[in-house]
């Protein structure tokens, strides 16, 4: 029976199983967990997210043999593991196309839970892990862009820290604090060497730990979103809809690891600078605290939410501020909350919009970059559809879907570029766009004509 701690009697397994449960665990969570049998094609990120966490792990273990975290050095240093270290070239390029790849990966890993609701109940702190996961990745990247100590590395961790500077009140302190001297320095390269190479590691690899527990507690969904705990289960009491992880999805995962093992070496080897997305023609350059280049961005993963950040000018501020109001007087009007809730939460959005007007319009530039990615948490709470998946929903909702991606998409470019006054537009009506399918998304997603939900998932052998 699942959940039933199994023990080896004989053999080396025997002597293991007694004091430790090797067997039981290989059984709760590879060839006892039952998994839906219709995974498709998006279920293969996960599994691929953990091949990548695995590969940057043991590149960046080899890395830190000839790094040197020193402002004097790092840039030779990484020159040095170009040219010299044997195979030092391979082992650094697998590191940087792996931290874009990491991100390609966790993107569509997260469009999967998307499409088929698969941050809905059960499946809450599943997600809120994988946010958090999310946030820890996007720590990890910005300041492993740092390390090689070029002109990008250089001047795009000036523009981020300082960016804290904004936070009223204590954000000058904070900024020297993050930074530990008034501009991007020697301590800098140290503290985010440390921060890089040990402590966020640690906190991502716990995690994703966290991360599987959660979601071996409940089970897997699926593209129908069909609970297959609920449907008939066979004589043993596992879900007639269910297959054993190993050896079925153990083996089919490999397809996904060749697939991307393909894609992966083809850019290692041909293009690992991916025309200057994946590794910044400005980065060959050693940094220089004297010359900021005219034109900083960062790498392609962040710009979503740096066209984000640089959308919100002082004119736009105002069409924030009556947003606010404008919410609030609906609510208002509406009754909603009853009672007390209604005049607080109608003082709370007027005194937002005040603070909208009030405080710096980068700051509040800050607050939307990194509620945009905050916002993400809440999804399981704001999404009110009836159904899980997108399957079963009114088609006009796969529209919404369909321009949400584009938008996150355009966002993306927008923050490549240079701004200008019309790139600057686009990107506040992506801005809105971004955050009006969310903060709408109660509304919305309860609307329209959905499909009837099949009592059991639907599964065309192949
Ligand atoms: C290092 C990064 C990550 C790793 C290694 C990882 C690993 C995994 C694995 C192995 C699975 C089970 C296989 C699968 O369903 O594909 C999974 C499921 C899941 N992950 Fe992640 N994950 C990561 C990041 C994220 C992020 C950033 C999110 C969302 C914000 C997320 C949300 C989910 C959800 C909702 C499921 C359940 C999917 C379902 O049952 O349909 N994960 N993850």
């Amino acid at each position: 029976m699942a959940g039933e701690k199994t023990v080896e009697t004989t053999g080396l397994l025997g002597w293991i199983d007694r004091r430790f449960p090797l067997t039981s665990l290989f059984k709760e969570h590879m060839s006892e967990y039952y998994a839906p049998k219709n995974f498709n094609f998006w279920y293969f990120f996960g599994s691929l997210a953990l091949l990548v966490l695995v590969i940057q792990v043991v590149t960046g273990i080899f890395l830190v043999m000839n790094y040197k975290p020193d402002g004097e050095l790092a840039f030779d240093s990484v020159e040095y593991i170009m040219r010299e270290v044997p195979w030092g070239w391979l082992i650094r390029y697998m590191h940087s196309t792996g931290a874009s790849m990491f991100f390609v990966v966790v993107y569509l890993h997260m469009l999967r839970g998307l499409f088929y609701g698969s941050y809905r109940k059960p499946r809450e702190l599943v997600w809120i892990f994988g946010v958090a996961i999310f946030l820890a990745l996007m720590a990890e990247a910005f300041m492993g862009y740092l390390l090689p100590w070029g002109q990008m590395s250089y001047w795009g961790a000036q523009v981020i820290v300082n960016l804290f500077s904004a936070i009223p009140f204590i954000g000058p302190e904070l900024a020297i604090w993050i930074r530990g001297d008034y501009v991007v320095s020697d301590a800098t390269l140290n503290r985010f060497f440390a921060l890089h190479v040990i402590a966020v590691p640690l906190v991502l690899i716990g995690l994703v730990v966290a991360h599987i527990i959660a979601l071996h507690e409940v089970g897997s969904n699926n593209p129908d979103g069909v609970e297959i705990k609920d449907g008939p289960k066979d004589a043993k009491g596992h879900p007639v809809d269910g297959i054993p992880f190993h050896p079925y999805y153990s083996v089919h995962d490999i397809v996904g690891v060749a697939g991307f093992l393909i894609v992966f070496a083809a850019i290692v080897f041909f293009a690992p600078e991916m025309g200057g997305y994946f590794l910044e023609f400005n980065n060959f350059i050693p940094a220089d605290p004297l010359k900021t280049p005219p034109h900083i961005a960062p790498v392609w993963y962040f710009t979503p939410f740096y066209s984000m950040l640089r959308a919100i000018t002082a004119d736009f501020t105002w069409i924030l501020a009556g947003a606010s109001v404008l919410a609030a007087i609906i609510l208002f009007a509406k009754g909603k909350p009853s009672g007390i809730g209604r005049i607080i939460v109608f003082l709370v959005l007027i005194g937002l919009a005040v603070a909208f007007r009030i405080f710096d319009a980068k700051f509040w530039g800050v607050v939307v970059m990194g509620g945009a990615v905050v916002l993400l948490g809440f999804l399981p709470w704001l999404d009110t559809s009836p159904v899980k998946s997108i399957r079963y929903r009114p088609t006009w909702h796969k529209f919404l879907y369909a321009i949400f991606i584009v938008n996150f998409l355009m966002l993306g470019y927008l923050g490549t570029q240079p701004p200008s006054p019309v790139f600057n537009l686009l990107s506040q009506i992506g801005t809105v766009i971004y955050l009006g399918f969310f903060f709408l998304m109660p509304v919305w997603s309860c609307l329209g004509k959905f499909k009837p939900v099949p009592e059991r998932i639907t599964f065309k052998a192949h």
